[in-house]
């Protein structure tokens, strides 16, 4: 069984600052580098290289047909991928200050040119059953999240960036939640600040029981389903850029779950996965393959 990830692709340039550039602020980056990007693209690299069958629907401008072409070259299927002639793919403006924190400006580009027929045509191949995986950085989500629930899909949603517009749509349909504390307060209406592991229940009991796994940086993740609660300690290791780490997270956690490892083993391969991913630079560049992960775990266990 393959798992179709309907979600954005982005051209990410990485600027190194010292600090964040305030409002009325000129400042000097001392690096510049251009890679692939995009939550979508990020988690399914993380899919595949985690060894999990992945399908990727969404849409790139000529300009990004090298964003194709890496998915593509790690076994991603493209075949329901849309290139267009008319825009230009989506980008993100990053800045990365030393501790490896970023903040990130998005240009939504091709993302936003989702339409309902192309999104028709998407789902005229999925199957009941089937699994589907979205994140909130493409146009039409609503639709495609009305589409899976309407088609009987298993949908799993990253709802990042949380946006006023996400939190209108009917989240009820939703199995599996992967989300940060932010989101969760959102989503749950309530406060950030409140205990992870009471955040978490507060996201069960604001939609119908989706499983939640609640990401927490530094301080790991948690699982929470109908019978099943884990706990996941984060991997200590140096910082240099958490770009991409959550994504990577998410295809290592999916794709354990889709190949029938237990949660308390996926939420371990995922931490391991993401703690290699911030001591690289770069979204796309930073994910690990399986291989890596696994000496990783043999390395922390000696
Ligand atoms: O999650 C990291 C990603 O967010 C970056 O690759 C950037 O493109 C934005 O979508």
């Amino acid at each position: 069984m393959a798992i179709l990830n309907f979600g954005s692709l982005n051209i990410d340039y990485t600027y190194a600052v010292d600090h964040f550039v305030t409002a009325g602020e000129t400042l000097a980056s001392t690096n510049l580098v251009v890679n692939a990007g995009g939550k979508g693209l990020n988690q399914s690299l993380a899919l595949a290289k985690a060894g999990a069958p992945v399908k990727h629907a969404g849409m790139v401008g000529e300009d990004g047909r090298f964003l194709v072409e890496l998915l593509q070259d790690e076994g991603v299927n493209t075949e329901l991928l849309h290139i267009s002639d008319t825009v230009r793919s989506g980008n993100a403006i990053i800045q990365t200050d030393p501790s490896g924190e970023n903040c990130i400006l998005l240009y939504g580009g091709a993302n936003q040119a989702i339409e309902e027929t192309y999104v028709d045509e998407v789902f005229s191949h999925m199957e009941q059953g089937d699994w589907i995986l979205l994140q909130n950085e493409i146009s039409c989500l609503d639709y495609i999240i009305s589409s899976a629930i309407r088609n009987g899909l298993r949908l799993i949603l990253n709802p990042s960036p949380v946006t006023p517009e996400l939190l209108r749509y009917d989240l009820s349909g939703v199995d599996l939640l992967v989300l940060n504390e932010i989101e969760a307060a959102a989503i749950a209406e309530v406060d950030s600040d409140l205990d992870p592991a009471a955040l978490a229940q507060a996201v069960r009991k604001r939609l119908p029981h989706p499983t939640v796994v609640l990401t927490l940086g530094r301080r790991g993740s948690i699982y929470l389903g109908d019978d099943i609660e884990a706990h996941q300690d984060a991997f200590t290791v140096d910082a240099v850029d958490t770009t991409g780490a959550g994504d990577t997270f998410t295809g290592y956690l999916l794709a354990g779950l889709m190949r029938g490892d237990t949660p308390a083993q996926s939420m371990r391969n995922a931490a391991a996965a993401s703690a290699i991913a911030v001591t690289r630079h770069g979204a796309a560049p930073s994910i690990p393959n399986r291989a890596e992960v696994e000496e990783f775990l043999r390395k922390v266990a000696q």
